[in-house]
């Protein structure tokens, strides 16, 4: 969910609707607004997007100047008008936003209830907006103090925007495990879940911590400790995102301007970091603790959705180059099996956001059983960038359309370095591979560019044949099974399209069952070590008249003559093939769901930062 918010002397609504456009990402299945107009708040909510609460308040004609809105995406209740946030006390004097989940809800109504207490939605935030006005009720005391007794009984992960009706000089706020952001203007403030709903309006802001909470009014921003109301210095940061990369500079969807913003986002990956000429990859984080990295007796990689499939692929990497072992989990699964970790591992997690709830727990169990724990984010300043011991950031830009692109293959460039740097300095290559190495890696920006260019027109005819398919299977094998995985994942997210991804030679293991003349199969068949094995699988399939669209290496007869569709990429080194061959995979995606009439930016039921569990 997002959640925003403005107390200042301009007018509320047109900030607070503007700032949930921005958040939409985050969750799109309901949103709401709240303004408070001379102590009187006028509230509205609707199931759907924010287009849709935009509808229902047309005409609408406030001069409120404090506010705060929310964007759902639903954990405790379907999506419907009633449980779309804001929430309201029994009283009608307090109104909550809320992302996260309170855990405890379930305890915490049965007490209310049993004083009273009457509920309208079956949300977990109707609990904690009542359970504020209880400590209210039961106590004389103002509204922050409310909010802080209400979340020390509190189980979960939230982050809050709270307002009183006889206060409209006030907005309180907290955080535990899910972001949130303050932006301070000239008298005027902005609460945001990131920062882009203010990046107009101002460039500084805090970012509270675990644990915090903050009273926002024009005087200034007071914040203090959830726990025992002391007193917190916080540091006002320079915010270095511009309007313009939140913006869709002339691209349909986000997602299709991410697409072609890989050449860029690559480069900007490695600036600074791989420095051909002087033969070296500098990286920060692992040089200043390189003793541990090549001392490693282990590397567990964790991390959920795309970011897991980027592990995949880094394992490929780090054990073929490197020679270190490495194990790569779903974070969600790490968490929860206690796994043995030592104080000789070292546990990466892979994150876009830097903020999804798995990983940051997995992250936090890693911590406590003493591994060294280091980051690959996108989001600078994220929660999980924040409780690393180390890291590198991606550097991919804001990534905006669901279904990440961008940030998967600056998470692929990321990892080639620091496998190629830990190589260098474990002596497991040559220093004539290296630098052949690092000047093809120097290379990929240009080959996507040239990628992109010579085969969009292709994809898009390709797509038209392949629009009302109900099945599709991704094939690949060594470092391009990670690739199958990740196409299918991500055919299946924007057109709804079911799709499977498997390691190729496993095909006949099952999945050739499957296989008739209504069945594509993407085929990832790159001319590298496993070429005449992926050959043989295409063989197979034909045999079973399945369709093969093969993404090869430019100038493969071979491949090109034994299947329906043949996709060239540049010819490039096996362990860099994976990030050329996602390209067409991600252009292919999004071609079949524009004609399947899917918003390939917000599809159905997903959300780009997974905040709870
Ligand atoms: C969500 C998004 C995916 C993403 C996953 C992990 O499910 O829809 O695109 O891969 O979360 O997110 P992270 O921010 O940790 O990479």
């Amino acid at each position: 969910c997002g959640i925003t918010g403005y107390i200042g002397n301009k007018l509320a609504y047109p900030i607070v609707i503007n700032g949930l456009r921005r958040l939409e990402y985050r969750g799109y299945d309901s949103a709401g607004i709240v303004l408070n107009e001379n102590k009187n708040f006028k509230l509205f909510k609707t199931k759907g997007k924010v287009s849709d609460l935009e509808e229902i308040c047309k005409g609408l004609k406030s001069d409120a100047t404090v506010g705060v809105g929310h964007t759902r995406w639903a954990t405790h209740g379907v999506p419907n008008d009633i449980n779309s946030h804001p929430h309201l006390s029994n009283n009608e004097k307090i109104v909550l936003v809320h992302n996260g989940i309170i855990e405890n809800y379930d305890t915490l109504k049965i007490m209310l209830t049993s004083k009273g207490y009457t509920f309208k939605s079956d949300t977990d935030t109707e609990v904690l907006v009542n359970l504020i006005q209880f400590m209210q009720d039961t106590q004389k005391i103002d509204l922050s103090t409310a909010v802080r007794l209400a979340l020390n009984e509190v189980i979960g992960a939230y982050a809050i925007a709270v307002m009183e009706v006889d206060h409209p000089e006030e907005i309180v706020v907290a955080r535990l495990s899910s972001p949130l952001a303050i932006g301070i203007g000239e008298n005027e403030y902005f609460i945001a879940s990131d920062a882009s709903p203010f990046i107009e309006f101002t460039k500084e802001a805090l970012y509270l911590e675990d644990g915090e909470m903050a009273n926002i009014s024009l005087k200034g921003v007071d914040v203090f400790k959830i726990k025992d109301n002391s007193k917190v210095n916080p540091i006002i940061q320079e915010l270095k995102l511009s309007l313009e990369e939140i913006e869709k500079g002339g691209y349909e969807h986000f997602m299709l301007k991410e697409i072609h913003e890989q050449p860029k986002s690559i480069m900007d990956t490695m600036r600074g970091r791989l420095l051909v000429e002087e033969g070296i990859i500098q990286m920060a984080g692992i040089w200043d603790y390189q003793e541990k990295f090549l001392n490693a007796e282990r590397i567990i990689i964790i991390s959920c959705g795309t970011s897991w499939h980027a592990g995949l692929v880094g394992e490929y990497l780090i054990e073929d180059l490197a020679r270190i072992p490495v194990e790569v989990e779903y974070a969600s699964e790490f968490r929860y099996r206690n796994p043995i970790i030592t104080d000789k591992d070292i546990v990466i997690a892979i994150s876009q956001s830097g903020e999804t709830a798995d990983s940051l727990a997995a992250l936090k169990l890693a911590k406590e059983k003493g591994a060294f724990i280091y980051g690959i984010c996108n989001v600078v300043d994220s929660s999980i960038a924040r409780l690393t011991d180390a890291g590198s950031y991606t550097h991919a830009g804001p990534e905006i359309g669901v279904a990440s692109t961008k940030a998967f293959t600056a998470q692929l460039a990321v990892l080639s370095m620091i496998a190629i740097k830990l190589a260098k300095h474990k002596g497991t290559i040559s220093k004539e591979k290296f630098n052949s190495l690092i000047t093809e890696l120097d290379s990929i920006p240009d080959k996507i560019e040239k990628l992109i260019k010579s085969t969009e027109e292709q994809i898009k005819k390709i797509s038209l044949q392949y629009e009302n398919v109900h099945n599709f299977l991704y094939l690949g094998r060594g470092y391009n099974y990670p690739i199958a995985l990740e196409g299918a994942l991500k055919l299946k997210e924007i057109s709804y399209i079911h799709a499977e991804g498997y390691p190729a030679a496993e095909m006949k293991h099952g999945p050739i069952a499957l296989i008739d003349e209504n069945m594509p199969v993407v085929v990832i068949a790159p001319r590298t070590e496993h070429y005449e094995k992926i050959v043989s699988n295409i063989q197979e399939i034909n045999s079973r008249k399945g369709k093969v669209i093969a993404i090869v290496t430019e100038g493969d007869i071979q491949v090109k003559n034994m299947v329906a569709e043949a996709i060239e990429i540049p010819d490039v080194s096996e362990c860099f093939s994976p990030i050329l061959a996602s390209i067409p995979l991600q252009l292919l995606a999004y071609y079949i769901a524009i004609l399947r009439g899917v918003n390939v930016d917000q599809p159905r039921n997903l959300a780009k930062s997974v905040t709870v569990e």
